[in-house]
Formats: C-alpha cells, structure tokens, sequence
C-alpha cells in the first residue's frame, strides 16, 4: 500500500487546503534593471547546509530576464518552488518562460526543476556540457538539457545576450556564469555568494560588517579548496576587460554596488593571505584540557598577537572554518578518550581538511587518563596537511603549575613565530 493511502481523510483535506493555498501565494518579483527580476526564494530557517551552520539562514536566487524572449536562471530548492513560481507569475505568465538555464545541478539550485519543467513547458533547458550530465545522474532521464558551449551566446531580443561562461570546478564540475553584456551583468551563481537570509535584495542595504563577515564564512567554507581556480578565474576576468557593474550571486545579497568590494576580498581569500593571529581549537572533558588551552592563549597574547580560542562543544566547525581563513597559525588540543582524539575534534579536523587550507605553523596540546593517543593523532592530521609542527605538551589528568607553564611557553614560541619581536623584546608589527 503506498503510505499516501494511509492518510487520513482530515490529513487529506489539510494538504488539499496546502496545496490550492500555494497555487495562490503572492509572493511578488524585485526588480534589480529593467530586464532583470528576481523571482528566488527566502528559506530564514535553513540551519544545516551539507555541514555548514547556516546561522542567519539563506536565499535561492533565481533570476528572470526579459527580452523578446524569456529565460530563468536557476530554479530553487525543491520545497520552494511554489514561491519561485508565484515570484515568476507577478512578472510574466510561467508558460511564457522560453528557456531555463542551469548554472549547476546542486540540488539548492536544480531541486525544483523537473516540476518547473513540467508546469512552464519551456522551449529549452540549457546547461554547460558537464552540467548535462550532472543533471542526467540527478534526475535519471526525466529532464531534456541542450547543452551550451563555454563562450557560447543565447539571444534574447535584437538587444540583449546571455553569453556563457564555464567556471568549472567553481564550485562544481559543471559550474558556469552568465553575462548579460547590454547590462554590464553578471549572473556568478554561488561566487560572491553568501548564505543570508533576510527581505534585503541588495548588499548595499545590509551592514557591511555582516556582508564581509557572511561572504568570508560562506568563502572560508565552500569556495576555499578551489582558490586557484578563483585565481585563475580573477585573472581570466581582468584579462577579458568584461565591465561588471552589477553582480546577482545564487545566494544572498545581489551587488548593484560594492562589487569591487567582494572582488578584493576574493583576491586576498584566494591567495589565502595570513595574519598575524593564532586560533586555538580545543575541546574539554573534565576541564584540563580548557585550562592548559586558557593558558596557551595568555602566552600567545603577551607577544602581541591576535588570538582566537575556540571550544568545540561551544560552536560549529564552520566558524572553525571561517576564523581559519586568515589565522597565522593553528594550535589544536583534545583529551583522548578511549585511546582516540576527542569526537568533536576529529570532526574539526576531517572538515578543515578538506578545505585544503594553505598550510601554516601549529602546535598541539591535551590530556588524558592512562594513554595518551590524542596529540600525536592531531599532530599525524596536521602533518597530513603539511602544517609545520612547532610542539606539544600533554597533562596527565590534570596539569600541575610546570605543565602549565610549559603551555605557555608553547603559546609564547607560537606566539613569537607569527608575530616576531626585535631582540629589544618589541613587536614587529
Ligand atoms: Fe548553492 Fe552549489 O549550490
């Protein structure tokens, strides 16, 4: 019996009434020109996004540009399309949609897209080669997808072009931009994105505090393993002499100013430039291991270095990822507990690794009851990632006042690496 059939006849009812409600919600399109809208989706409540802690929840941008012909860039998340649809519908009637592109397949992007297909009947599914493929190992035959050519053109009307640009890699396989060069227009799907969510379109209409500390979270924990592509893609942008004034990302605030802002930002994220600052990741199991880390952070502060300290069991491996960024260097405790590092930490470490960081000076620290395993574990994860490894001290059970000072001597010697000091003892800053 298919599980639909167990419904009850007031659980049927509810999602009769469901359904005929989203055939009428009035979501309303924001115009961003006078050929673009956008018609995307606003999900405040999203909090995991594949390991990522989504805070401040996020949007599904799609866009509608409008010409003699019609085309929509990028659907939304499965569960949003009756939004999309309803922003479409304030525009134009959906069934005049001619053409529907797909930046890449991730299923943010592509979820609703069969259902859309269906309801709009557009003339063409467009996607770069990759993405044809991609969509075909996500939706198994169910989709029909011209493939497009990097620097390949759609005409719109006699004065308005999209022209296609692969990014692949960026941040998938399949990954391209769109350009609408009558506007001096950039479609950049997830690039100088950021999960926001919020009523503000632009990012001129949020705090630049949160634009810079969101773009350099969502940065730091989905674009970071494709820096050199980044910077190929910079330098590709430079050499191209393409005028971008305006910049509509696959999620959060469009740029209709401020994008040289975000351009810089990338240049310096990509190159993965470092401060003079040292994060210390740590969890605790009966307070040893937070007090030994406490103790590194005063010797790391009295060289004059900026220090982050950062417990485990109190935040999110993505913040992890964000303060990582720029942090000169990286020192990392855990307890062990039955003769392996600390869940949470091999967690940290499992996630920071895949985000490729560009590799710095660490030090490990922590302690334990009868083995001891936990340093030498981190200190293997880290060696795997080709940080330099500057020490480690271990407490068994809890640290007395020479182990203490021993930790922070370990956070001086850090310290001083990140931030030297003239033999005067003052720091160079
Ligand atoms: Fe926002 Fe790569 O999906």
């Amino acid at each position: 019996m298919h599980p639909r059939c167990l419904a009850t006849p007031e659980v049927l009812q509810e999602a009769t009434l469901s359904t005929e409600m989203t055939m009428h919600q009035p979501f309303k399109a924001v115009q961003v020109t006078d050929a673009v809208y956008w018609v995307g989706a606003i999900d405040p409540n999203v909090r995991e996004f594949h390991g990522y802690l989504t805070s401040r929840g996020t949007t599904y941008n799609s866009y509608l540009v409008l010409g003699e012909k019609t085309a929509l860039i990028d659907t939304v998340k499965a569960q949003f399309k009756d939004e999309m649809m309803a922003r479409i519908a304030s525009v134009v009637e959906p069934s005049k949609v001619d053409y529907i592109i797909s930046s890449h397949a991730e299923m943010d992007h592509s979820g609703c897209l069969p259902d859309a297909v269906a309801e709009m009947k557009p003339e063409k599914v467009f996607a770069s080669k990759m993405g044809v493929a991609a969509l075909a190992a996500h939706f198994h035959g169910g989709l029909d997808v011209t493939p497009v050519e990097d620097g390949g053109e759609l005409a719109l009307g006699p004065d308005l072009t999209l022209k296609f640009m692969e990014t692949r890699f960026l941040h998938w396989p399949d990954s391209m931009f769109c350009y609408l060069p009558q506007r001096n227009f950039l479609f950049s799907q997830d690039a100088f994105g950021m999960h926001l969510a919020g009523t503000e379109r632009f990012a001129d209409q949020v705090p630049p505090w949160l634009i810079k500390h969101e773009s350099s979270k969502y940065y730091a924990n989905i674009v970071l393993p494709f820096s050199n592509i980044v910077q190929k893609l910079l330098e590709k942008l430079d050499a191209s002499g393409l005028v971008i004034n305006m910049v509509a990302p696959a999620h959060g605030p469009i740029w209709r100013s401020g994008f040289r802002d975000v351009l810089g930002w990338y240049r310096l994220w990509s190159k993965q430039t470092l401060k003079q600052s040292v994060l210390v990741l740590y969890d605790t199991m009966w307070g040893s291991t937070d007090l030994m880390a406490r103790t590194i952070c005063d010797g790391l502060s009295s060289t004059g270095v900026a220090v982050k300290q950062i417990c485990l069991s109190q935040s999110h491996r993505s913040d992890v990822a964000t303060e990582l960024l720029d942090a000169g260097a990286l020192v990392v405790g855990s307890p062990t507990l039955n003769n392996q590092v600390y869940p949470t930490i091999a967690d940290a470490m499992s996630y920071i690794k895949g985000l490729k960081p560009r590799p710095r000076p660490s030090a490990t620290f922590g302690s334990f009851g009868w083995s001891g395993e936990s340093t030498k574990q981190i200190e293997e994860a880290l060696t795997a990632m080709d940080f330099e490894n500057l020490g480690q001290v271990k407490a068994k059970y809890v640290p007395d006042h020479k182990l203490l000072q021993e930790c922070w001597e370990l956070g001086r010697l850090v310290g001083e690496r990140v931030c030297p000091q003239d033999p005067d003892g003052v720091t160079r800053f």
